[in-house]
């Protein structure tokens, strides 16, 4: 494969699979890595099946906002100096001062996807879209003992397969949506993470009774979405919970998103991540911002006072079954509160039953059996995010989420990216010279130290 511009035989020192937020940032510090050590810097590609830069595009939904502090970007808490923060971001737009006057903290997601596309457009040379990784295998390089590359497999969009090769993967897919057992999507029935798309291709005077499934807060903005902008129709939320839970967004609370937590959960005991998990879970999963809940409740209200009811909260209650008709699907709902069962027939339902975490084992295939699974099966990962091997590789597999029993709470999320992509930057670094003195390549290696 000709990546622009570079001959196919180019070994690179890491190629990245996924291009979301948590790879772009570990793009840029590789890039700053590349400035401070023009000498020798580090050899980077990244693959993103996507045709062009998207962060979550079918969730951009009106007046939803960032679940973090604008700080919290691709840099900031690893290099705050970096061009690429959001701040410059602002600056670059003429909305510095504007923003400052605003005195929010949390940007419309939509101005934080402005922020990563413009971030996007100064990475172009380091990504290929287009091209989804469909495979990592490994190379034994001629005259070593032992694997010490990888062969990456490409898809292009047209369906053309290539390779390149690397010395380490970062694996970044991201999280993948999650259907309830034994139901599947359909051209009515939706998950939260298509939506948009799959909204916006509707004639919307045909959807006259609409369903979204789960409590958290994907379920929550999306509720509140087709309230507003199907004012003839019937909403019904089914929520698994008595009503909808706030997220603790609290200052303490958040500590468990800060970098020193990471260090706190890894070397903790094992009773200490349970806490984690136990006193913590609702930070993130299963839970609302506070402005989403009491935005849906003051519709609720507003309909008792004016008499009329369309927006349907079913509390406590699960979908057991879904069946597509000819011209509805019809969802058998079974509530908890009285063990009762029944059946409601909607135009179009949405699962917003959330997401499973990132797993590598589905691009590693027959090469993930070299890895290390603890005790529940669950991949042992190092400190630096590093899949662990009993075998003599000399390549390491980097992983940018599906670390959450590991590293904690902030694998899936965006609070920690500035760091960990620095961790991982540095580890790459520091492993090549480990490897270049190993292979006698002492005088090289100072050459590059100077
Ligand atoms: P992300 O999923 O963003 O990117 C992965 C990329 O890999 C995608 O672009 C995908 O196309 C690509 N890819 C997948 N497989 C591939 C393959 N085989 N080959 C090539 N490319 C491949 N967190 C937070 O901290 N604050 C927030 O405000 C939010 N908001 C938010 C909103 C919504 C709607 C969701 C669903 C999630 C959030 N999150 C969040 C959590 C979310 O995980 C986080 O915002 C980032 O998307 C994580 O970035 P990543 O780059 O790890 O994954
Ligand atoms: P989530 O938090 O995992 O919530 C999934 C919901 O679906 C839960 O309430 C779950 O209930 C429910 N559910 C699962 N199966 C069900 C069934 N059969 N019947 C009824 N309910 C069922 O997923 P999410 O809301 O998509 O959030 C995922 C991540 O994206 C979070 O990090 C979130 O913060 C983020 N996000 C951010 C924004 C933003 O930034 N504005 C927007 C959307 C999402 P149980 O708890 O009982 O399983």
């Amino acid at each position: 494969m000709d990546i622009a511009g570079r001959p196919s035989q180019e070994i690179y020192d890491v190629v990245g699979i996924g291009f979301g937020p948590s790879n772009m940032s570990l793009a840029i510090a590789l890039e700053e890595h590349g400035a401070s050590s023009p000498q020798h810097p580090i050899r980077s590609h990244f693959f993103e099946r996507q045709p062009r830069f998207g962060w979550h595009r079918n969730m951009l939904l009106p007046s939803t906002t960032m679940q973090i502090s604008f700080l919290k970007d691709l840099v900031t808490f690893r290099n705050p100096v970096s061009r690429y923060s959001f701040i410059s971001f602002l600056h670059a737009s003429d909305r510095l001062v504007q923003f400052v006057n605003n005195q929010d903290f949390y940007p419309t997601r939509l101005e934080f996807h402005q922020y990563l596309e413009w971030a996007a457009a100064g990475l172009t040379e380091r990504v290929t879209y287009g091209a989804e990784v469909t495979s990592i295998r490994p190379l034994t390089e001629a005259g070593a003992e032992a694997p010490g590359l990888l062969e990456i497999e490409v898809r292009d969009a047209d369906g053309t397969t290539s390779a390149v090769t690397a010395r380490n993967v970062a694996i970044s897919t991201g999280l993948v949506p999650r259907l309830p057992e034994g139901m599947t999507a359909g051209e009515r029935v939706w998950h939260s993470s298509e939506f948009l798309g799959r909204f916006n291709a509707q004639d919307p005077s045909e959807l006259r009774s609409v369903a979204v499934v789960g409590a958290g807060q994907s379920a929550a903005e999306i509720t509140r979405f087709l309230y507003d902008s199907l004012p003839h129709a019937e909403v019904s939320a089914v929520i698994p919970s008595y009503g909808y839970s706030v997220a603790d967004d609290t200052p303490f609370a958040n500590q468990v998103f800060d970098p020193n937590a990471v260090d706190e959960y890894y070397f903790g005991t094992e009773r200490a991540r349970d806490s984690f998990w136990r006193y913590h879970r609702n930070t993130n999963y299963s839970v609302v911002d506070g402005d989403v809940i009491r935005a849906l409740y003051q519709r609720s209200y507003d309909e008792q006072v004016r008499g009329t009811r369309r927006l349907h909260f079913r509390n406590l209650t699960r979908v057991s079954e879904i069946a597509h008709t000819e011209d509805a699907t019809r969802m058998v709902l079974h509530s908890v509160l009285d063990d009762h069962t029944e059946e409601l027939a909607v135009d179009a339902l949405v699962f917003a039953t959330g997401y499973d975490g990132l797993d590598p084992a589905r691009l590693l295939g027959g090469f993930d059996q070299n890895f290390l699974r603890d005790a529940t099966g669950r991949h042992r990962v190092t400190r630096d995010y590093r899949l662990v091997t009993a075998s003599d590789l000399t390549c390491d597999v980097y992983l940018q989420g599906g670390t959450e029993h590991t590293h904690g709470l902030t694998s899936a999320l965006l609070s920690n990216i500035a760091v960990r992509s620095g961790e991982i930057a540095d580890s790459i670094v520091l492993r090549r010279t480990e490897r270049e003195l190993g292979r006698g390549g002492l005088v090289e290696a100072a050459r590059s130290a100077a």
